[in-house]
């Protein structure tokens, strides 16, 4: 039988970074908090990101077949506050945020280290979120720094 307890307390020593994923789908476009990210290959480059299925993102990236991850830096912890908010709650998280548009036209936000742009190119839809494995086809560095880890926020997201 599975202990909650030590699954939970085990999975939560798994360090994380923050990262807003930016999501376009047609003329609509979002961001939000993004943490269970990770490298998955070299050769083709390919990261996973897994997303909650009832999210707002999730249908977009499931639709348009592309996300972006913009690395956060140390310190800006109340951009991954604003982003974490469920944009069907508070609107558009991008008005008073300066951003761009990558070449997927997912949003990538300037004020940050740099960013990836990735084409889905598998998912396993499986659980309350669902894991896609995204081909790197463009990155990008803002500015070098260290990044924003969940660990300095005193936020959980896992467990
Ligand atoms: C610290 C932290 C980490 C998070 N990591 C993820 C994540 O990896 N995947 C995910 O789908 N949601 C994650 N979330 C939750 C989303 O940011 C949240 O559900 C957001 O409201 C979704 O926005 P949307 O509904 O506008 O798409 C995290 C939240 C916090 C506070």
């Amino acid at each position: 039988m599975l202990d909650e307890q030590a699954k939970k307390t085990i999975l939560r020593k798994i360090p994380h970074g923050l990262y807003i994923c930016g999501v376009r789908d047609g003329e609509e476009m979002n961001g939000f908090t993004a943490s269970w990210v990770m490298q998955a290959s070299f050769q083709p480059p390919l990261v996973v990101n897994c997303v909650n299925t009832k999210s707002g993102s999730h249908q977009k990236i499931k639709n348009s077949g592309v996300f972006s991850l913009t690395f956060l830096e140390a310190g800006q912890k109340e951009v991954a506050q604003k982003f974490f908010k469920p944009q069907q709650r508070v609107g558009n998280k991008f008005a008073d945020m300066e951003f761009y548009e990558g070449e997927t036209g997912c949003p990538i936000i300037s004020d940050s280290l740099g960013y990836v742009e990735c084409r889905v190119v598998g998912s396993v839809e499986h659980g309350d979120h669902t894991v896609f494995v995204g081909e790197v086809i463009a990155a990008g560095l803002h500015r070098d720094g260290e990044p924003l880890l969940l660990e300095s926020t005193g936020w959980q997201y896992g467990g």
